[in-house]
């Protein structure tokens, strides 16, 4: 059984995670109506995995047969004023992100949780390639707001043909996956 405060802490993420998959798809839907087609494809992507993510941390808490809540979440920002915004909204958010499993471990590893420590380990692998790519983008998309087309190009070259996170076998298994 899990800490009662690694299960709350855990619940809330629940929570971040669904935010995220809602700014996502708000950033994607943005990029669409702009006829910027890679940029949304990839942030439709993105926003399948943070799915995964908060549906992963449902199934962690269903196994362990403690309480799961599944939150509400509040609007996700849907006006942005250029084409870099969007992207340095994205990578502030996967740093916020970055903390805040960074404290689940913390919590686990203080209440001697050592199952839910190890399960948090994945995160933090995700986390730290999340906040990569995301700062590899805004680098692109800051050089090339002129052009989005190069930014464009480089999204096809670097991210084409779907694939994301989603083939990783050591990735926990999500709710209903
Ligand atoms: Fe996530
Ligand atoms: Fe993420």
């Amino acid at each position: 059984m899990p800490s009662d405060a690694f299960v709350a802490q855990l619940n809330e993420q629940i929570g971040h995670e669904y935010a995220a998959h809602q700014q996502y798809v708000a950033i994607a839907v943005h990029y669409d109506a702009e006829t910027l087609p890679q940029l949304a494809s990839f942030f439709y992507r993105q926003a399948l995995e943070e799915r995964d993510h908060a549906m992963m941390m449902v199934q962690y808490l269903l196994d362990a047969d403690a309480e799961v809540v599944i939150p509400g979440v509040a609007a996700p920002q849907v006006g942005f004023s250029d084409v870099v915004a969007p992207v340095s909204l994205a990578l502030a958010q996967e740093r916020r992100v970055t903390e805040q499993i960074n404290a689940l471990a913390s919590t686990a590893r203080t209440e001697g949780d050592f199952t839910s420590e190890q399960f948090i380990q994945w995160f933090i692998k995700e986390q730290v390639e999340e906040v990569a790519t995301m700062s590899d983008l805004l680098r692109v998309v800051q050089r090339s707001q002129d052009d989005p087309m190069e930014i464009e190009n480089y999204l096809a070259r670097e991210h084409g043909g779907g694939g994301g996170g989603g083939d990783d076998p050591t990735a926990p298994r999500p709710a209903g996956g």
